[in-house]
């Protein structure tokens, strides 16, 4: 059977400032979802990381149906409603756009969409990130799908042997998706040298170059390109195919071991160490850490098995320790140099305004005789 997979996420308002959705709000877009959604999907999951709500759907419509990407606004559409009568901070905050015009794409919510025929056994995973930007996966999409250290299935599995094709996306192009395609292993260090910059570069895709089955696919919306300015983190999701001709679930995760550093953070102005999180986790210190869920599904002729939370387990705790300890280390630093984004990357426009004040009060001096 042909599926799709479709998982549409936005925060429509949150308790406490950018905390968690609240569970009245989530039952808003949940109940809107099993009311209008019966005729077009087949099964759906909904949960909240950080104040982030993602609807993940399971349909035959394909990627980019604007009937399933309406269903998703208008879930999001009626539960602002709610979140502005019960007086939620930033309602609405992620619709950028007053009227539908056919795909959520551009207009706010992070939307990732696998296509594929069903496998006998067809297990994947679903991640949403708080507080921080789609090239948040950059580096552990790269060391799951191209490093044997991360991943000894590269090397183990024949399945895998030929390595993984990277869509890689300049999100800084305005005009159109700008993309290149590049396979590992063999442009392992042109992938690298891209996917370095997090805030330019992010994986869109992968595929599979031993069955040229789609594996992966990533949220790439930019917020502040869509609003010109801040609206908020982008908070990206990503849908993976695992087990088979993909890396196993395990292999997945093992990157997210490192809680690597991230931009996002408090006011989306921060680098901050990613933290793999439970299923509807909130959000604290320092309007964070940057946070990822995970959940595990197998599908089944469209209908979905009861969600495992791959992040809840007691390994994970002791990653939450360190992952405590590395924030606390760079929030050490306050805003100077690396603890705090570029001037370009730098979400917040009070910062902007000042420099631009302060800059006119310069003066130029004279240049030391010496020099004449
Ligand atoms: P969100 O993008 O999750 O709403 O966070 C915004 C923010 O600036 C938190 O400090
Ligand atoms: P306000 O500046 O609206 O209080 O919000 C700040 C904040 O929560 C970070 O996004
Ligand atoms: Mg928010
Ligand atoms: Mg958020």
């Amino acid at each position: 059977m042909r599926i799709t997979l479709t998982v549409i996420k936005a925060d429509i308002g949150s308790i406490g400032g950018h905390i968690k959705p609240g569970e009245r709000l989530k039952s808003r877009v949940r109940d809107f979802i099993k009311d209008k959604g019966t005729k077009l999907i087949h099964d759906f999951y909904l949960s909240s990381t950080g104040d982030d709500i993602a609807i993940l759907m399971c349909h035959s419509r394909g990627e980019g149906d604007a009937d399933i990407h309406k269903l998703a606004w208008d879930a999001f559409i009626a539960g602002t409603e709610l979140a502005k009568e019960m007086g939620l901070y930033g309602a609405g905050q992620d619709l950028l756009k007053d009227a539908f015009s056919g795909n959520v794409r551009g207009m706010g919510p992070a939307v990732a969409e696998l296509e594929f025929d069903e496998r006998p056994n067809e297990p994947f995973l679903f991640f949403a990130a708080d507080k921080t930007d789609p090239g948040a996966y950059n580096l552990p999409v790269f060391l799951s799908y191209s490093d044997p250290m991360y991943n000894s299935g590269l090397i183990l599995s024949p399945h895998m042997a030929k390595g993984f094709d990277f869509h890689i996306m300049d999100v800084s192009h305005l005009k159109g998706d700008r993309v290149i395609v590049l396979g590992a292993p063999e442009q392992v260090y042109d992938i690298a040298a891209l996917l370095r910059d997090n805030q330019r570069f992010v994986v869109e895709k992968v595929y599979s170059r031993t069955t040229a089955e789609v594996a992966t696919s990533i949220s790439t919306t930019r917020l502040h390109n869509i609003a010109g300015k801040y609206t908020g983190k982008d908070d990206p999701v990503m849908l993976s195919r695992v087990q088979g001709a993909f890396p196993a679930c395990g292999e997945a995760l093992s990157p997210f071991v490192k809680g690597h550093l991230v931009a996002g953070f408090m006011r989306g102005s921060h680098n901050g160490p990613l933290m793999p999180v439970k299923q509807n986790q909130s959000i604290s210190y320092f309007d964070g850490p940057p946070v990822v869920s995970c959940a595990a599904f197998c599908v089944h002729e469209g209908r979905l098995t009861e969600a495992a939370d791959v992040f809840d387990h007691p390994f994970w705790d002791h990653v939450r320790a360190k992952v405590s300890q590395k924030a606390i280390d760079i929030r050490d630093q306050g805003f100077s140099g690396p603890a705090m984004l570029g001037y370009d990357e730098l979400e917040y426009g009070g910062i902007v305004e000042r420099l631009k004040k302060i800059d006119k009060k310069f003066k130029v001096r004279k240049p030391p005789i010496e020099s004449k």
